[in-house]
């Protein structure tokens, strides 16, 4: 990534919004309200925004929404960009940096996920403690502009302690039964094999899903802190003795998203 390439975008943002966002919030499948609760909220699509890739995957409004946030200054991502929908690895990367160079400061990334471990149920919430990337890309790869980070990032701490902590604090506080566990990326779009979710769990994987791994290496990279929380919105292929769909995933991110949004709410006014 090019930090010109970055700018360009950062400067179409800067011209139409008046402050300093501090928190971004990528806000993955069925957790776009979120949004709706910012105030003095401006939105910007991002097929306007120089340099963007487009986002294609119904559900995703594809726009950054930026506004307050109980008097926190917060950029939310409402639809992402995957993968799976053709996208280069590296033009996943530019959004995280285009928030990076507006102010942010704190990255939280969402996104639904199949359950793996077998003590999870649908309906969960997951901290992410650390991941896999089975995607077997890295939107790092390519020239590195050392103004952005380094070649070679550290990856043993890319998901914040000190933010687990927080939403640690915020499950423990209203009680909320919030699990951890290691993320394991697979590239979609279609579900795993049952048997690739035996190998995950024997690989140490806890979830499994479509997203989130680039982001993280990308913010990562910029020195981001990160807090990844997914939901479980099924449990991955051949765990239990039905097949997989995605309105079952849409059916469950709609019935826990008060909860995920009460819980994000709540971690915002901590940090
Ligand atoms: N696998 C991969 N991605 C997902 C899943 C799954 O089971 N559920 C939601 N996103």
């Amino acid at each position: 990534m090019d930090k010109n390439t970055i700018i360009e975008s950062v400067d179409y943002i800067k011209n139409i919004i008046d402050i300093v966002p501090k928190i971004g919030i990528i806000l993955g499948s069925g957790l776009g309200e979120l949004a709706d609760a910012l105030e003095k909220k401006i939105v910007i699509k991002y097929s306007d925004v120089p340099n963007m890739p487009v986002s294609t995957v119904k559900g995703h409004a594809g726009q950054f929404v930026i506004g307050e946030l109980l008097g926190k200054n917060v950029i939310m991502m409402q639809g992402r960009f995957h993968y799976y929908e053709g996208n280069s690895m590296e033009n996943l990367s530019l959004p995280v940096y285009v928030m990076k160079y507006l102010g942010v400061e704190n990255l939280i990334v969402t996104n639904a996920a199949g359950g793996v471990n077998t003590d999870f149920n649908p309906g969960d919430l997951m901290l992410i403690k650390d991941h896999i990337n089975f995607a077997f890309n890295n939107p790092l790869i390519g020239r590195n502009d050392e103004k952005i980070g380094t070649r070679f990032p550290d990856m043993s701490c890319a998901y914040n302690k000190e933010l687990i902590s927080i939403a640690k604090g915020i499950s423990n506080k209203f009680n909320l039964d919030v699990k951890e566990g290691i993320y394991l990326m697979m590239t979609g779009p279609c579900y795993e094999t049952p048997a690739e979710i035996r190998m995950t769990r024997i690989l140490g994987g806890d979830a499994v899903g479509m997203s989130t791994v680039p982001e993280v290496i990308a913010a990562d990279h910029c020195n981001l802190k990160v807090l990844g929380i997914s939901c479980i919105t099924n449990m991955a292929a051949g765990i239990l003795d039905k097949p997989l769909n995605h309105a079952e995933v849409v059916e469950t991110s709609n019935k826990v998203k008060d909860k995920f949004k009460n819980f994000i709410i709540n971690i915002v006014k901590e940090i």
